[in-house]
């Protein structure tokens, strides 16, 4: 039994997110995050509003339990996407890139949960003050796009300064960490490179065994000269981007050596020109398993730790 307020407020079994993943976060990954007992989360950043329609109705097709669309706020038609939410009666929404406030009265009559994810506390202040429901604090060990503080040091500080649940993102993987988590003083836990070698997750096998593959150093972080850092595998990609950087390319030429390279990772598996997007636990990440059984083994991780503890400590 794990029964946070993120258990109680967003009415699932355990307090585990799978975090949005553009073009890897699909409804299938998601619905089944959800069947499992956590709360699977659609990437919709930026994603055609019939798209998205689909995609909810892929997780509705695989489970009847809460789930949550991701709104990246400067891409796409918003509006649109918000609506199609609405429609489709959506229980949750996490946003990045940009203030939710403007839609976050509209969010609420529609009875839906908002979850803004914030990398600093005057960010999450801010979002508690326009009636968030609960932040994801995204530490700086995640993979994607990323802020500059760590897990470790911001989260206890973001708890600190606010009323509403707090959830952790970055650099979480086992039920150690998981446990590191709560004591910090979150109630949730929100992965992303480990649910990207789950069974039913549909990234490209190459992309899968390069997380699998990965080792301690094996992450860079690139775009750091644009102001939009990116945590990626190390390769021939990335390789090339740095010495651009270092060259002094403009941000222009950057943004448009960079763009597309996700997908071409993800879809077509081209994991040595293309950008593939894990964090630092990467290096924790060797095995492919089921949602459900990285869920289960989350939670037995976690109870298992809590028992060392207090056999050693207490
Ligand atoms: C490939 C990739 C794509 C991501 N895309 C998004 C996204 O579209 N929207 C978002 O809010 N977060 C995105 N993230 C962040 C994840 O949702 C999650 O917060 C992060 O991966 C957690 O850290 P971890 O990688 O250490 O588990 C992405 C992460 C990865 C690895």
């Amino acid at each position: 039994m794990i029964n946070t307020d993120i258990c109680k407020l967003l009415n699932i079994k355990y307090p585990i997110l799978q975090g949005a993943m553009a073009w890897i976060a699909d409804g299938n990954l998601a619905g089944h995050v959800s069947k499992a007992g956590g709360l699977g989360i659609i990437a919709g950043g930026g994603m055609p509003v019939e798209i998205l329609r689909e995609e909810i109705r892929k997780v509705k097709n695989i489970t009847d339990k809460p789930f949550a669309v991701n709104l990246m706020l400067i891409m796409g038609d918003i509006e649109a996407q918000i609506d199609v939410c609405i429609e489709e009666k959506v229980p949750v929404v996490t946003t990045g890139a940009g203030n939710p406030g403007p839609y976050i009265e509209k969010l609420k009559k529609a009875n839906i949960k908002i979850i803004p994810i914030v990398p600093s506390v005057a960010l999450a202040k801010r979002m508690e003050k326009a009636g968030s429901d609960a932040v994801i604090v995204e530490g700086t060990e995640a993979g994607g796009h990323i802020g500059q503080l760590t897990t470790m040091a911001v989260l206890p500080q973001i708890v600190e300064a606010l009323e509403i649940p707090v959830i952790a993102a970055g650099g979480i993987a086992t039920g150690k960490q998981f446990a590191a988590a709560l004591a910090l003083g979150a109630k949730g836990i929100q992965l992303g490179t480990r649910f990207i070698v789950a069974k039913e997750c549909t990234a490209h096998q190459n992309y899968k065994d390069m997380i699998l593959k990965a080792k301690d150093r094996s992450t860079v972080v690139t775009g750091a000269s644009t102001g939009h850092p990116v945590r990626v595998l190390s390769n021939k990609f990335t390789k090339e981007f740095v010495e651009l950087e270092s060259n002094g390319a403009s941000t222009e030429e950057l943004e448009k050596f960079g763009s597309g390279k996700l997908r071409i990772a993800v879809k077509n598996g081209d994991v040595e020109n293309g950008s593939v997007m894990a964090g630092q636990v990467a290096a924790l990440v060797d095995k492919e398993e089921t949602c459900e059984e990285i869920v289960n083994d989350l939670v037995n991780g976690l109870q298992v730790e809590l028992k060392r503890l207090k056999d050693s400590y207490c």
